[in-house]
């Protein structure tokens, strides 16, 4: 289902304490469309945001932008009618655990901004209370631009436990509020959403990065140059160019705009492609990294057994770094004086 700003009322804000854990890229552009939006829609008796967060450069953006901002957490989670959890999601368990839900009011709806924490049940939420998932499918700055030149965004919601019987009117209020609803909001779950995110970092992304790794080494070793392969598989921008015409006129309709030698190439190309080794390795990570929660329990486990999960990237951009792609590409960029 698709909900728009007619299915939604903003009537579940009124009077509401509303606070913002984390004041980052979401916490940041969520706070300020709602604040507006309460403004806009004349909400009334006017919801109060409070905003919690560490003394840091975020709680001084908070500050600039005139909400000021709270540090304890126990007393803040104590006000809060909804609660929208934008913290990092490796950090919301420990800090919701067991500095904020101790205090949460039995009735409050904790709002998440994806499902991670919530499928793996990471977060120990009490049955009384509400979760709905309100997640955004842009990076901050746009979830801001976009509410500031009057468009929507594409956004997930869902509903994940309703404590008080009143948890969707209240998950549409909060997509209204953060004016997600101009564009049509997305009717999802924790686990659609997580399961969808994981496998493209893990599934997709992964075989995109191996495709151009080995096209560069085989290209190599047939006598094409770093310079060349670098400007010719993503320097000048092609692929991305693909991809937003793939989003404006269509996934497939978008060949159209290739010569024909490339669509013949790329249509055929596409057809006699092996897929049944990418079907087992599609469903190996869908089921046993996703779904049943291995890769959740070894990427948490970085932190608390293992090196630490800026350690541990830090080990593999070096591995990855030792490819002739990146190796090639590093010596372009030096020689055109690109970063
Ligand atoms: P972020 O990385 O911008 O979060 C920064 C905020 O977290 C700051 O307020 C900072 O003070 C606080 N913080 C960081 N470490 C902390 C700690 N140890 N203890 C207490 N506070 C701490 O987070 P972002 O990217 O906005 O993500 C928030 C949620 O939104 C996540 O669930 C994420 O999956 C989701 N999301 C993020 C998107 C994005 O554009 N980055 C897009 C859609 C969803």
């Amino acid at each position: 289902a698709l909900y728009y700003d007619s299915d939604c009322s903003s009537a579940p804000l009124a009077g509401k304490t509303i606070v913002f854990v984390g004041y980052g890229n979401q916490g940041r552009a969520q706070a300020l469309n709602l604040r507006d939006t309460i403004q806009s829609e004349n909400i009334s008796p006017a919801p109060r945001i409070i905003v919690a967060n560490n003394k840091d450069s975020y709680a001084s953006k908070a500050e600039e932008d005139g909400f000021g901002f709270q540090t304890d957490w126990a007393a803040t989670a104590a006000e809060a009618d909804i609660l929208f959890l934008l913290v990092p999601d490796q950090v919301q368990p420990k800090l919701f655990n067991e500095s904020l839900a101790p205090t949460l009011k039995k009735t409050a709806c904790v709002v998440v901004a994806s499902g991670y924490n919530v499928f793996y049940q990471f977060l120990h939420v009490p049955t009384s209370n509400d979760i709905v998932m309100v997640a955004p499918r842009m990076i901050g700055t746009s979830v801001r631009s976009r509410y500031e030149s009057n468009q929507g965004f594409p956004c997930f919601v869902s509903v994940e436990q309703d404590g008080t019987g009143h948890a969707k009117e209240v998950a549409l209020a909060v997509c209204k509020g953060v004016g997600a609803t101009k564009g049509g909001v997305i009717e999802s779950s924790a686990k659609e959403e997580t399961l969808m995110d994981l496998f493209a970092e893990q599934a997709i992304w992964p075989q995109v990065i191996a495709t151009f790794r080995e096209a560069y080494g085989t290209l190599k070793k047939l006598g094409c140059s770093d310079e060349a392969l670098v400007h010719e598989l993503w320097l000048s921008k092609e692929p991305a160019e693909v991809f937003e015409k793939c989003a404006d006129d269509g996934f497939i309709s978008q060949l159209r705009y290739h010569s024909s030698v490339s669509q013949y190439g790329q249509l055929k190309g596409s057809m006699e492609v092996d897929t049944g080794a990418l079907k087992k390795e599609y469903q190996r990570v869908a089921e046993q990294r996703i779904l049943n929660g291995a890769f959740a329990k070894e990427f948490m486990a970085l932190d608390t057994e293992g090196p630490g999960v800026d350690k541990k990237l830090d080990e593999l951009y070096d591995e990855v770094n030792h490819s002739e792609l990146a190796e090639g590409e590093a010596r372009v960029r030096a020689r055109l004086g690109l970063n």
